[in-house]
């Protein structure tokens, strides 16, 4: 019997998902995840045209910056990056999933792991500003809006670490 293959993106992830920083090499490919995920996964909540707007409001260099001055996360099963998280201190600055991988829980992992990170480097929040479409992604993980308006960025919501909340 050979090593079992998984080809299929919507088999179980747990043990197949592993997490390792993003390379410079991989601006390009960043970019594009963030594209496919926004123009399809948030598009049903903004609209075609908004979710466009979202999607072609920042280029390579948004992804440039990040790599350069943020801890940018990668989750990967094989060859395959599966999606990205961004970490500025004690914020999530983007996640994004690939379209392919979604709702399979790699955004919970990639969530889950830069909150592990963000309590390593001793911060007792968690702080990130929700689109409209993952704001019940965010709350079903313990997140909590913090009152007001959403800005541009999101509703700003918060989590409070060291919790026993998912
Ligand atoms: C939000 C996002 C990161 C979630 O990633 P994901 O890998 O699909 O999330 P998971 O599989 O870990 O969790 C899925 C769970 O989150 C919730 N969820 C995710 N997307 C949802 C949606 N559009 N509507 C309602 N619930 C949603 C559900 O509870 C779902 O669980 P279920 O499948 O059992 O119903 C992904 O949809 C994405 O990249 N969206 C576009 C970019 C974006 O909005 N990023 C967040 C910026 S703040």
């Amino acid at each position: 019997m050979g090593e079992e293959v998984h080809t299929d993106p919507k088999a179980p992830v747990n043990s197949l998902l592993a997490m390792r920083r993003a390379t410079p090499a991989e601006a390009s490919i960043l970019l594009a995840i963030r594209r496919e995920a926004i123009l399809t996964l948030a598009a049903p909540a903004y609209g075609v045209g908004r979710a466009r707007e979202w999607a072609e409001g920042s280029g390579r260099e948004r992804i440039e910056r990040a790599l350069d001055l943020n801890e940018v996360w990668v989750a990967t099963r094989g060859d395959e990056l599966g999606g990205w998280v961004e970490i500025d201190e004690d914020r999530v600055e983007g996640l994004y999933v690939r379209p392919e991988y979604a709702r399979i829980g790699v955004g919970s992992a990639l969530l889950r792991h830069a909150e592990s990170q963000i309590e390593s480097a001793g911060h007792l929040t968690v702080a990130l500003d929700a689109s409209l479409n993952a704001e019940p992604f965010y709350l079903g993980r313990g997140y909590e809006a913090l009152g007001g308006k959403p800005t541009d960025r999101g509703r700003p919501m918060r989590k409070r670490l060291g919790d026993s909340s998912p």
